[in-house]
């Protein structure tokens, strides 16, 4: 019997959400608010702001926060929009900006830093003084590598509620990795669809025979969830090195890891939106970023040690094919189980006692506390 066996049942009558969760406007409006602005989002690496003008304005919703890294090298975020008549002052999705940002519609030009140096025509407006018209900024995090936005008002401490996982993970030195490749998908299921999908593999045996071969389906064990993550590890199969199509790797394994933590995949959901694959050779990650109640962009990337990036031989494919695969497959589920939900006939389902973290997801989402 494993560990995971071992945890006691779920209260009787655990079932899953009713249909309006994955179906109702309303409701993907109110939980965009409460996890996507009330909560740290997780957008892309850190890396990706590697110079002094660097710039990402990713697509939150109708939201586009502009991140930069700013001339002394600081990581800011702002509102994308002018303190002028509110335009949109930044529309391309990534880039580097020259010392400063200037609105398209009348040129009020403003400092990396979010001061506003310029203001054409404004000096005989009475009491006018660009002091008071900074941009507006929001929160900005780079946690293990990972570049975080936070939308709301007096973002929490990042770091300290995430300092647990950082211990968990240090030996795969996630904030040294580098991201080889990415792989966008357009799913059309409602986002914590994919966060059950992510946190079950009782789906694995009939969805995902690649992953079976390589690793048993019930090897898995969770950690007690919590308020923002949920997770556990799977095992290896004997012989298997990590997860590509043959279970070998042609990359030295992450230098941090002891013989335990090679023989393990670990599978962690941050949320709201960053799920973290950590192999003994590579890391992947998906960003989800919720388009409407059905649809979500997922941006799922693989990535790597920079001694392993920088082998003549150096080559992502099987980590890159082997998931693909595996993604494709959780996205022709989640996006069957968004048809079924619209049936007519859906009633909320029972969950087994191995769909531990689906429940206390469900209870996140409900505004509940998970039961640990
Ligand atoms: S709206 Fe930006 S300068 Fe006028
Ligand atoms: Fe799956």
């Amino acid at each position: 019997m494993n560990q995971d066996d071992a945890r006691p049942p779920l209260p009787p009558g655990s079932a899953t959400l009713p249909a309006a969760f994955y179906l109702d406007p309303g409701q993907f409006e109110a939980e965009f608010e409460r996890f996507y602005v009330h909560r740290w989002v997780c957008v892309g690496r850190t890396e990706s702001l590697a110079g002094p003008g660097d710039f990402l304005c990713p697509e939150i919703g109708d939201q586009r926060p502009i991140l930069l890294r700013d001339d002394g090298g600081v990581l800011r975020a702002f509102h994308n929009t002018c303190r002028h008549r509110g335009t949109r002052l930044c529309d391309e999705p990534a880039g580097r900006l020259r010392g400063t940002l200037q609105c398209p519609y009348h040129a009020w030009t403003y400092a990396l830093d979010g001061r506003l140096l310029g203001a054409p025509h404004m000096d005989d407006a009475p009491g006018f003084r660009c002091q008071d018209y900074p941009l507006a900024a929001a929160g900005v995090a780079d946690w293990e590598g990972h570049l975080f936005v936070f939308l709301g008002e007096d973002p929490p401490d990042l770091h300290a509620a995430l300092a647990p996982l950082a211990q968990r993970f240090a030996p795969w030195g996630m904030a040294q990795l580098r991201e080889a490749r990415r792989v966008t998908y357009d799913v059309r299921a409602n986002w914590k669809l994919l966060i059950h999908n992510y946190s079950e593999c009782l789906h694995c045996p009939m969805n995902h025979p690649a992953l079976q071969k390589l690793s048993h389906y019930l090897s898995g064990v969770n950690v007690p969830p919590s308020e923002r993550w949920l997770g556990g590890a799977m095992d290896l199969r004997e012989g298997v090195d990590t997860l590509t199509p043959d279970g070998r790797t042609r990359r030295p394994f992450l230098p941090g890891l002891d013989p335990e933590a090679r023989r393990r995949v670990h599978y962690y959901a941050v949320l709201p939106n960053l799920l973290l694959s950590l192999h003994p050779d590579y890391l992947m990650t998906h960003w989800l970023f919720p388009r409407a109640v059905d649809r979500t962009e997922v941006v799922c990337a693989w990535h790597f040690h920079p001694e392993a990036l920088a082998r003549a031989d150096f080559d992502p494919d099987d980590a890159v094919a082997f998931w693909d695969i595996t993604n494709r497959e959780d996205w022709r589920l989640s996006e069957l189980t968004q048809l079924g939900l619209a049936s007519r006939g859906f009633r909320p389902g029972p969950y087994s006692n191995r769909e531990d973290l689906l429940l206390a997801f469900d209870r996140i989402i409900r505004g509940e506390t998970p039961r640990a």
